[in-house]
């Protein structure tokens, strides 16, 4: 396979970093080429696979920067190691793609880009929570085909959230900053299911409870669910934040769907193979006051056969982190990683929000660590301490 015509930055750097698609702006280039790394970015759109990865690689490569379309299994990982690779960066907070074990294995660190996607995927899905609720895309398509021919007291009714139950199942970051959207802004009582019990999120809803109710207003509450099932059966908006793991694939199956009050949401902007699609599309089709706002795909970039000629469906092609801010954020954290690994750099103290990577995002000098490494555990990595 011949060379992926590639544009190359810095051609005189001493390190070489190959990046498998372009990144949006150009702090993150910056940060590369201060530290010496001649850079190349693979050009086109379509995700790579592994043979054209491989190639991308050749002969030697010091860091790859990679997306979350390609397989990064252990035998491309590997491959990656016995070129000289030091480290994967991935562009993107999660990392289902990656084999992670086999990258420990091979000593070789994981790099993603958390704290820069949260409030931006969190809107994202309050967006699709009220595009479902509110039959936001039936409109537009309506408008769109001329079909709207004047105002009538029973058309497209949706459903109101305010002061209505919202379920989260899994309360990381993006999932509590979705719930403290829907609970601050909608005054929605909150209902989460997570192995862990999320202590700061609880006394966050107590606390805005007893602001409300100092205000004469009622109160919201809060509380982890003992099961899924019993969210499922208590939520009028169910919102899917779990990280997919051969634990969670079709966390959402038939009998979960069943388990769901007949005009619940569905919300998924996490990854799609949380949800069995074909389950979804039947479930849709003989429940028409069901709705659900679809974000990612189980077969990315495929969509299950019946999805599309769904009314009760919004989707999105995978949009969640699809700010300027967000996308620039990622690169610049992207880069810092692989620019970090390379300079022999320890490791930033875990991020939650931005305000954590806030020092990798600006123009002034960075700290000198990576900002993420995802084994650094694993690894026995060095952590910055100032
Ligand atoms: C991620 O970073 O994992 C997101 O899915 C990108 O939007």
């Amino acid at each position: 396979m011949s060379q992926p015509d590639a544009r190359v930055v810095n051609p005189s750097g001493t390190l070489r970093v190959v990046v498998t698609k372009e990144l949006p702006g150009d702090r993150w280039l910056r940060r590369l080429t201060a530290a010496g790394c001649r850079v190349e970015i693979v050009q086109g759109t379509h995700a790579l696979g592994e043979a054209e990865i491989l190639t991308a690689i050749g002969d030697h490569a010091d860091a790859v920067i990679g997306q979350l379309t390609e397989p990064w299994t252990a035998s491309l990982l590997e491959r990656l190691s016995r070129a000289g690779g030091r480290i994967y960066s991935q562009f993107a907070v999660g990392h289902d793609n990656v084999e992670v074990e086999a990258a420990t294995r091979l000593g070789l660190p994981v790099g993603n880009t958390p704290g820069v996607l949260t409030e931006t995927t969190a809107e994202m899905t309050v967006a699709l929570t009220f595009a479902a609720a509110r039959r936001v895309a039936e409109g537009d398509r309506m408008m769109r085909a001329g079909d709207y021919h004047g105002w009538l007291p029973d058309m497209l009714l949706g459903s109101l959230l305010f002061r209505g139950t919202v379920g989260i199942v899994g309360a990381g970051r993006i999932g509590t900053a979705y719930a403290r959207m829907m609970v601050e802004g909608h005054k929605m009582d909150l209902v989460y299911y997570d192995l862990r019990a999320n202590d700061e999120l609880e006394r966050y809803v107590a606390d805005y409870a007893a602001f409300l109710e100092k205000q004469g207003e009622a109160g919201v509450s809060c509380r982890r669910a003992a099961s899924l099932r019993e969210l499922l059966g208590l939520a009028d908006v169910v919102s899917i934040h779990a990280a997919l793991t051969p634990d969670t694939r079709h966390l959402i199956g038939a009998p979960e769907l069943t388990a769901m009050k007949d005009d619940a949401i569905l919300v998924n902007a996490s990854r799609g193979p949380l949800v069995d699609e074909a389950s979804l599309v039947r479930h849709c089709r003989t429940h028409p006051r069901f709705r659900a706002g679809l974000d990612v795909f189980e077969r990315e970039p495929v969509m299950q056969p019946g999805l599309a000629e769904l009314q009760n469906v919004v989707v999105v092609p995978h949009l969640g982190s699809a700010t300027n801010w967000t996308r620039e954020g990622m690169a610049t954290l992207a880069a810092a990683n692989a620019a970090a690994i390379l300079c022999g750099w320890p490791v930033w103290p875990a991020a939650i929000d931005a305000s954590d990577v806030a020092p990798f995002l600006g123009d002034a000098e960075p700290p000198h660590a990576a900002p993420s490494i995802v084994n650094a555990a694993e690894l026995g990595l060095a952590r910055w301490s100032g």
